[in-house]
């Protein structure tokens, strides 16, 4: 019987981003997952595993596991996880150098196969590589997108559900600016049910909360001593991929190349961004205060510092 078949998603990295989101998405159950790693028999026995798991979940996705790019080949959507994980006393900074290449690498063998497809990028530092697989891939800024944005509101929420003992489902929130030490939590524009937390939260714990979310990814590595966090930042990306591929045009924090949007040209930095099946299909531009806008210009400072060292132009 002919019929739609499921849409490809490709995941490159095994690791334990790449592989929980692999796990997320297969438990979904709308497409089928390539799970895409260089180390030998690593993507090929995780993704047997979750395909064992199929029947007792209850899914019919398809998922593979390979060392090449042949069986990506139409994919939707290729997540780029692939990289080396930061450790304790390292900063994201100091990933560039050996990310660069590898996901210079990733994305020439993901758009040879995939030419119509959407990438998001994960690994880190994240506005650098995501600006780095723009300038490779030649897509329109439309079908790259950066996640970190997610993951770091996802951050902040928990906090400040914890604080005030209510669902995180009440508390609304934006984190702007780069997966950095200089990110921007919105602390003005974050409400519960609707509710500015400046009316139910004493200002030096809200100061408190924003300092723990920019520091959100080093805790969980000074606690886990080897490698970063991936429960979060594949759930993060998880609910992009549903956005995309869902046609959902949900609005999400999410790293995209400005083009003089809150004045700022040519670098990848967090915003609003609504995610639909044409990917970054539009940019929310919110109404700043002179600080939250000077502290977004300091957070794209230090974006287009690092693109500087990786030898990038900010285009
Ligand atoms: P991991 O070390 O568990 O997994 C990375 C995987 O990439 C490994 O299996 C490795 O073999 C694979 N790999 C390395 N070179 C490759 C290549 N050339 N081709 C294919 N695969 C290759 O690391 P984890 O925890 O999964 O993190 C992955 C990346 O994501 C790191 O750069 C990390 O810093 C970043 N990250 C970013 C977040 C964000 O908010 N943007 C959140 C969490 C992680
Ligand atoms: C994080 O924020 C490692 O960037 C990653 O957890």
């Amino acid at each position: 019987m002919a019929g739609m078949a499921r849409i490809k998603i490709t995941v490159v990295g095994a690791g334990n981003v790449g592989a929980t989101l692999a796990q997320r998405l297969a438990e979904r159950g709308y497409a089928d997952i390539v799970l895409v790693d260089i180390v030998e028999g690593l993507p090929q026995g995780k993704a047997l595993d979750m395909l064992e798991a199929g029947p007792i979940v209850g899914y019919d996705a398809r998922v593979t596991g390979t060392n090449g790019y042949d069986e990506t080949a139409g994919s939707s959507i290729c997540v780029i996880t692939s990289g080396v994980p930061r450790k304790p006393g390292m900063s994201r900074d100091d990933l560039v150098k050996t990310n660069m290449a590898i996901v210079r690498g990733v994305t020439q063998e993901l758009v040879r196969r995939s030419p119509e497809a959407i990438l998001i990028v994960v690994s880190n530092p994240l506005d650098a590589m995501a600006q780095l697989a723009l300038d490779v891939s030649r897509f329109p800024r439309e079908r790259v997108i950066g996640m970190a944005g997610v993951l770091d509101t996802a951050r902040f929420r928990s906090f400040i559900a914890q604080e005030l003992g209510v669902s995180v489902r009440d508390v609304h929130a934006y984190v702007l600016g780069g997966h950095g030490d200089t990110m921007v939590p919105l602390a003005r524009m974050c409400t519960v049910a609707g509710i500015p937390i400046s009316k139910l939260i004493k200002p030096e714990r809200i100061e408190a909360i924003v300092k723990r979310t920019r520091d959100g990814g080093a805790e969980i590595v000074n606690l886990l001593k080897t490698g970063s966090a991936y429960y979060a930042p594949s759930a993060a990306v998880a609910q992009m991929v549903d956005a995309i591929a869902l046609d959902r045009k949900q609005i999400l924090p999410c790293a995209v190349r400005l083009e003089g949007e809150y004045g700022i040209r040519g670098l990848f930095v967090g915003v609003p961004v609504k995610l639909g099946a044409g990917g970054a299909e539009d940019i929310i531009q919110l109404e700043l205060t002179a600080d939250e806008r000077d502290a977004l210009q300091r957070s794209a400072d230090s974006v287009k510092e690092l693109v500087g060292v990786m030898g990038l132009q900010a285009t």
